[in-house]
């Protein structure tokens, strides 16, 4: 995929970096990513999200993963983290532990790569395309708050500002919008885009008008900040270009198809991430970490 690429290139992946060190590893993360999809739709877009904010500070290296200590305040911490599901951060961690529970895998295969892995697996278990992943990523060691200022996009920034963030990481404006459809799935909690809804410039006029009331009907003032709404509304569970038709109609929670909604998927109060990660040290190693303290 266009994120991997862009910010991997200089890694020297391959497809079989695995073949001799653990030759199961894909189809073992694919029957984690299988149940715990089954058990927690949103893995999906929680996966698809950790693996985005991961590459875009200091690259695919499961740094996100890495936990606060007394010394260190690690990524995963930083104000444009704490929304992150944890239900990622529990798929990269499961899937690590059942790939290490093979003998001949453990502490072979790096945090980063599952990942990776993870995320592909989510997408097509969406109904999104699958493909293939080059492996050989190394866990990044070092993982500080401070790297992530400026690295991410904010859902305020216009488009300037979003084209600069991704050119930083070797993207372009084409890539962005494209990589934007990931919003295909997964949940924004309400608290997110009330300034859309409420406040001096609201309502966003650019918003469908309808869809604005039903937004404000679904977010009400007085709304717990731990509601989190559908991306998509309409498919909100399949990597689909919906996102790109919502966006079209100016909408992306209203319409005909809204009933089609699966109950209980369009509110949901999202879990921040859990404390698990790995500690901080050097810039990157080869020997994986564990994903989890
Ligand atoms: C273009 C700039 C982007 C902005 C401004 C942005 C912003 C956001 C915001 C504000 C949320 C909701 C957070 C919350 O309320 O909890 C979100 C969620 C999400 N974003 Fe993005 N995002 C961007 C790009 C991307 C990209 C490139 C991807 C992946 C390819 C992505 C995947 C997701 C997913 C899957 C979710 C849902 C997470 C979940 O269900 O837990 N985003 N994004």
């Amino acid at each position: 995929m266009v994120l991997t690429a862009a910010t991997c290139a200089a890694a020297q992946l391959r497809r079989d970096y695995y073949a001799g060190a653990c030759p199961n590893v894909e189809s073992i993360v694919r029957g984690v990513m299988a149940r715990k999809v089954q058990q927690t739709p949103t893995t999906i877009g929680a996966t698809v999200r950790l693996f985005f904010h991961d590459c875009f500070v200091e690259g695919c290296d499961a740094s996100v993963m890495v936990a606060s200590t007394g010394n260190n305040t690690a990524e995963k911490d930083h104000p444009n983290n704490l929304s992150l599901a944890g239900d990622g951060f529990d798929a990269v961690i499961r899937s690590k532990e059942a790939v290490d529970a093979v003998p001949r895998c453990r502490g072979k295969v790096s945090c980063a790569d599952i990942l990776a892995m993870a995320t592909r697996d989510a997408i097509a278990l969406a109904g999104g395309p699958s493909y293939a992943v080059e492996l050989g990523r190394l866990d990044g060691l070092s993982s500080t708050k401070s790297s992530v200022d400026g690295r991410l996009p904010a859902p305020f920034f216009n488009l300037d500002q979003l084209n600069k963030v991704f050119a930083a990481n070797g993207l372009s404006q084409a890539d962005m919008i494209a990589l934007s459809a990931g919003h295909t799935v997964g949940l924004a909690h309400c608290g997110t885009f009330a300034g859309r809804l409420r406040g001096p410039s609201a309502p966003d006029t650019t918003l469908d008008r309808g869809y604005a009331a039903q937004l404000q009907a679904e977010c009400p003032a007085s709304v717990d900040p731990r509601l989190a709404v559908a991306m998509d509304p309409v498919t909100p569970v399949s990597f689909d270009n919906q996102y790109f038709r919502n966006l079209q109609a100016h909408r992306r929670r209203m319409g005909p198809e809204q009933r089609r909604v699966r109950p209980g998927l369009r509110h949901r109060r999202h879990q921040a991430g859990p404390g698990r990660g790995q500690d901080g040290g050097g810039p990157r190693q080869h020997t994986p970490q564990l994903c989890s303290a």
